[in-house]
C-alpha cells in the first residue's frame, strides 16, 4: 500500500517525514516538481530509518505521476506559501492552477485515492479539488482545522498550565486568520468546562492568539509553519489509514449542515477507512451561529473567485 504527499517543500516534506516514521504504508511517494528536490529529501528521510527504526520505503520523484499509481491516499501541499504579512487568500491565483493540476494528476493513476488538502487558502483549495476530480464528497477533506484545533489547545494548554493531550478543544469555520472560530465555551480539560478555570479576558486572549497563530509564526520565521501542519496532515492520514475513526475539525463539503449549502469548511468529523465518515453536528448557541454563518460568507466569497479567475 502507498501514501503519496505531494509538493516535498517543508510541510510536505514534515507531513512524510511523519508518515515514515508512524510506518502507515509500505511506502511513501514524495513528489516535486522541482528536479531532484523530492529525490534528495526522501533520501534524507531514508537515512534516518537505521536510526528511528522505520521500515517503510519512501521515495522521491520529479512530477512523475505514474510513480503514484495505487495511492490510498494523497496530501497536497503543493503551491505558494504565505510570506509574512500576506493572508493565506492572497495565494489563490497561483494556488487554484496547481492545485487543480495536481488532483487531477493523482486520480489518473489512483481512482480510488482519498485526497487530503493542505494547500492555501486551504478551504478554497478543498472546493476546487472536490469541484475538478468529481469525486465523492467523503474523499476530499481539508486539513486546517485539525491544525487549528491543536494550535488552540496548545494556547490553552499555556495559559492553564496543563498537558495540551488533556485538553479536548476544537477550531471550526474557515481556515483563516479572521474566519476561523475557536468554540471555546465547548472546550473541556479532561471533563471540566475550561471556561471555569479563565477570566472573558483570558479567554478572549486565547481565541485571538489561536486565530493569528499561523500569521504569528510566518512573521517570525519568514514564511508559512510547517512543524504542527505536518503533524496534522499525518495525523490525519492516519485516523485514515488505520481506520482509527478519530473526530477532527476537518474542511468538507456541507450539504446543509449547519445550515450552510455547497461549500467545504472546517466541521467536526470522524475519519476512518473512507475519509470523513460522518458530520458531528454541535449545538451552537446563537453568538456561535452568527460567526459560522459570517465565515461560510468569506470562505464563499473566496470560492466565487475560482469563477472569476477561470479556475472552475
Ligand atoms: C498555517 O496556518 C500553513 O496555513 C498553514 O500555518
Amino acid at each position: 500500500m502507498k501514501i503519496t504527499v505531494v509538493g516535498a517543500g517543508a510541510v510536505g516534506a514534515t507531513t512524510a517525514d511523519n508518515i515514515v516514521r508512524k510506518e502507515l504504508a509500505e511506502e511513501i511517494i514524495l513528489l516535486d516538481i522541482k528536479e531532484g528536490f523530492a529525490e534528495g529529501k526522501a533520501q534524507d528521510m531514508s537515512q534516518t530509518a537505521a536510526l528511528l527504526g522505520f521500515d517503510s520505503k519512501i521515495t522521491g520523484v520529479t512530477n512523475d505521476y505514474s510513480r503514484t499509481a495505487g495511492s490510498a491516499v494523497a496530501v497536497i501541499t503543493s503551491g505558494l506559501p504565505r510570506k509574512p504579512g500576506m493572508t493565506r487568500e492572497e495565494l489563490i491565483g497561483t494556488n487554484a492552477n496547481i492545485v487543480r493540476t495536481v488532483a487531477e494528476n493523482l486520480l489518473k493513476h489512483s481512482p480510488e485515492v482519498i485526497i487530503v488538502v493542505v494547500s492555501n487558502p486551504m478551504d478554497t483549495m478543498t472546493y476546487l479539488a472536490l469541484k475538478a476530480t468529481g469525486l465523492p464528497k467523503n474523499r476530499i477533506i481539508g486539513m486546517g482545522g485539525a491544525l487549528d484545533s491543536s494550535r488552540f489547545r496548545y494556547q490553552l494548554s499555556q495559559r492553564l498550565g496543563a498537558s495540551p493531550a488533556d485538553l479536548n478543544a476544537i477550531v471550526v469555520g474557515g481556515h483563516g486568520d479572521t474566519t476561523m472560530i475557536p468554540l471555546i465555551k465547548h472546550a473541556t480539560w479532561n471533563s471540566l468546562p475550561v471556561t471555569q478555570f479563565l477570566s472573558d479576558a483570558e479567554q478572549q486572549q486565547i481565541i485571538s492568539d489561536t486565530m493569528v497563530g499561523g500569521a504569528t509564526l510566518t512573521k517570525l520565521i519568514g514564511t508559512s509553519a510547517w512543524y504542527a501542519p505536518g503533524a496534522a496532515s499525518a495525523a490525519i492520514v492516519e485516523s485514515i489509514i488505520r481506520d482509527q475513526k478519530k473526530l477532527f475539525t476537518a474542511s468538507v463539503y456541507l450539504d446543509g449542515e449547519y445550515g450552510q449549502q455547497d461549500i467545504t469548511m472546517g466541521v467536526p468529523v470522524i475519519l476512518g477507512k473512507n475519509g470523513w465518515e460522518r458530520i458531528l453536528e454541535l449545538p451552537l448557541d446563537e453568538e456561535e451561529k452568527a460567526a459560522f454563518s459570517k465565515s461560510a460568507d468569506a470562505v464563499r466569497t473566496m470560492n466565487n473567485v475560482l469563477h472569476e479567475i477561470g479556475a472552475l
